[in-house]
């Protein structure tokens, strides 16, 4: 109903897929683009696992729509009680095919092993990952997925031309499936980037950037850096993680309107709230 009042007020409306993150759909205009490839980036321990695990599970549990989680971090059983502490009970989806998990951790060893392999035996190795992934997908008809971490897919491959190549294979990978996806990816302090080698913001139609700050007390940080087709605020944005996992907090250092102080502004310019 309200999509269909959307494409009334706008033709062009882009269709959104919702957050299932409290605060932050209002900051996108309704939910990430359907199809976007949303690059989730910051330090160890931001909180990237956490946001793509509550993606995934209020896509399945509140939004009817099942997801399919990649993990080449921490083994999934790991993944399955970490997200069991805020009552999401991913192995219960599993069983019900609203999800499904690949675990890609062994690809990490695989390219261990692989400084001494050819490029071609690396590819053969991943596409073979990759199809996994996709018959998954099509299995349990996902139309969200997760790739957690993509410098897993490279862990230990240290010439740029083939880290180059693996992120091109798993980009032709995301655009066949066409899931709207979340890709996590590390930013090293002190590096200047915004991903753990420069690469990965190529294959995302987004960009969001979490961080932790110790200036006295603790804050979260979320910075929504791109997303294609979205009028969203620059602004960083206050998170927190409590036992029903990530909310957003609001805009920092900017009050809202009725608070009496300025709007904080959005990409075009204008104000959002
Ligand atoms: N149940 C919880 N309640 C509150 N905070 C939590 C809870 N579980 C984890 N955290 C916080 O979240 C952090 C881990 O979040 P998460 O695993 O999503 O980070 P990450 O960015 O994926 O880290 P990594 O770089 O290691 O993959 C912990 O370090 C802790 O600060
Ligand atoms: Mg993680």
């Amino acid at each position: 109903m309200e999509a269909a009042t959307a494409m009334l007020v706008n033709p062009s409306a882009i269709e959104r897929v919702h957050t299932g993150i409290p605060g932050l759909d209002h900051v996108l205009e309704g939910g990430f683009p359907k199809g976007a490839r949303v690059l989730v980036a910051g330090g160890a321990g931001c909180g990237k696992t956490i946001y793509c695990g509550q993606y995934l599970y209020k896509g399945a549990t509140r939004y009817g729509e099942p997801g399919v989680y990649v993990t080449t971090e921490e083994p999934p059983q790991e993944f399955r009680s970490n997200m069991l502490r805020f009552g999401w009970d991913f192995k219960r989806l599993e069983a019900e095919k609203k999800i499904g998990i690949i675990d890609a951790v062994y690809q990490r060893v695989e390219s261990e092993l692989a400084e001494q392999e050819s490029l071609q035996a690396i590819l053969y190795n991943l596409r073979s990952k990759l199809a996994e992934v996709k018959s998954l997908v099509e299995q349990i008809g996902a139309t969200r997925l997760v790739v957690d971490s993509l410098p897993g897919f490279g862990f230990r491959v240290t010439d740029l031309n083939t880290l180059r190549e693996i992120f091109l294979e798993i980009g032709l990978l995301l655009k066949d499936v066409g899931c709207t996806t979340l890709m996590t990816t590390e930013i090293v302090e002190g590096s200047g980037l915004i991903s753990r080698y420069g690469i990965e913001e190529f294959l995302a139609t987004g960009v969001m950037v979490l961080s932790l700050v110790k200036q006295g007390s603790p804050l979260r940080k979320v910075f929504v850096r791109k997303m294609r087709g979205t009028s969203h605020s620059l602004n960083d944005f206050a998170f927190s993680i409590g036992r029903d996992g990530v909310a957003i907090k609001g805009p920092i250092g900017v009050r809202s309107v009725s608070g009496g102080r300025r709007r904080p502004h959005s990409s075009n310019g204008r104000g959002k709230r």
